[in-house]
């Protein structure tokens, strides 16, 4: 009986340390700093950038968050109530279902605090202090300002109160268990994300923060890793399976070779192509919900921090 027990001892310790340096040869390096690989300086002489203008009313300036952030692609169901959740997304580990997050008491977000909001939100932590699958994409959100969060907050409580109940995801056996999440996190989530300030000009600063946190394009444009994280080494470059398994293209340099500043503004726009085609799949409601409500300052901002991305994918 002692000899099975130590021979069960000595499997699982073989296993768990054979897990560790799987993970951790498969973890991505940390991201590098972010940078733009050009002349930034150059760019912005062929267009006339202004910052957007200051916004008074908190309600109205979290508004403007919520478009840029891209929530109701999950949390309002084709023909459902908006933000009452039920949304599906088909993913390689299940299906989740974005919740309701509507003021509802109930079964919405209604009896949250706003430090539970923010925590949600930049820490992927939940109320009672479990996890939030990455699915959830805490960890572009994570960049967020406080205002910004603030003023979001103050935005939600603004749209009607639904009752729907949320839906269970439908996940295969593993990732069921939300535990693991937290090995998931320790390899992948970098909290505040990428640092982005210092010395760039403003419209630079600006299309990095709606690309990288609020709009988290590479949620989608990002290679990821067999355990489903980001592959930093080759953000934005594209990916063969996106989010519903479908290819999703390079957008640095190499992949928008031959679309100029004024090309990727208009397409963020109104979601044209410079071959006069319309972008289909999970793109077009990324452009008629989130880029084409923007202001063009802010489309500018996120053309010129595109065209300034390293080329990953060599030409
Ligand atoms: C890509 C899809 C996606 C986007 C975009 C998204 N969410 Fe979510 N969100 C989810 C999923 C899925 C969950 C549930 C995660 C879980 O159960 O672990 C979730 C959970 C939440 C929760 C926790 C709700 C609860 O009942 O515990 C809040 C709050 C939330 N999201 C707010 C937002 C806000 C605000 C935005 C926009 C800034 C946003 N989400 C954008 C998919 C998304
Ligand atoms: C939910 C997934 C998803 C998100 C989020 C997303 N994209 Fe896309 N994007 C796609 C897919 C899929 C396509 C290809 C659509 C098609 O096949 O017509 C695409 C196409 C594009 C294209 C056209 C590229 C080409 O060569 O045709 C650009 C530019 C682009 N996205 C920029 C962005 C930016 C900027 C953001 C962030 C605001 C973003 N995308 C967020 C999925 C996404």
């Amino acid at each position: 009986m002692r000899r099975l027990l130590r021979l069960v001892a000595l499997t699982l310790a073989v296993g768990i340390t054979g897990l560790v340096v799987v993970i951790f040869v498969l973890a991505p390096g940390p991201r590098p700093p972010l940078a733009p690989a050009g002349d930034v300086g150059a760019l912005l002489a062929e267009i006339d950038w202004q910052p957007n203008p200051p916004i008074d009313d908190p309600v109205e300036r979290g508004r403007q968050v919520f478009i840029a952030g891209g929530c109701a692609a999950c949390h309002t169901a084709e023909n459902g109530e908006a933000l009452a959740g039920g949304r599906p997304l088909e993913t390689p580990f299940g299906t989740f279902y974005g919740p309701n997050i509507t003021p509802d008491a109930e079964h919405g977000i209604g009896g949250w605090t706003e430090a539970e909001f923010d925590r949600a939100l930049r820490e992927g932590i939940a109320p009672d202090g479990s996890l939030y699958y990455p699915a959830f994409p805490f960890t572009s959100y994570t960049g967020m300002t406080d205002t910004d969060v603030a003023d979001l907050w103050a935005y939600l409580q603004t749209v009607p109160p639904s009752a729907e109940p949320n839906l269970e995801h439908d996940l295969a056996l593993p990732y069921r268990w939300r535990f693991p999440i937290q090995a998931w996190r320790w390899l992948y989530f970098e909290p505040g994300g990428p640092e982005i300030s210092g010395e760039q000009p403003e419209a630079w600063l600006r299309g990095a923060y709606l690309v990288e946190v609020l709009g988290h394009c590479g949620q989608c444009h990002t290679d990821r890793t067999l355990l489903g994280g980001l592959d930093h080494d080759s953000a934005f470059s594209g990916t063969s399976s996106g989010p519903d398994g479908r290819p999703v293209p390079d957008i640095t340099p190499a992949g928008l070779d031959g679309w100029s500043l004024s090309d990727i503004t208009f397409f963020l726009n109104i979601g044209m192509l410079p071959d006069g085609n319309f972008v289909g799949g999970d793109m077009a409601e990324v452009v008629s919900e989130n880029t084409s409500q923007l202001t063009t300052s802010d489309r500018q901002a996120m053309a010129v921090y595109l065209t300034m991305l390293p080329t990953i994918n060599g030409q």
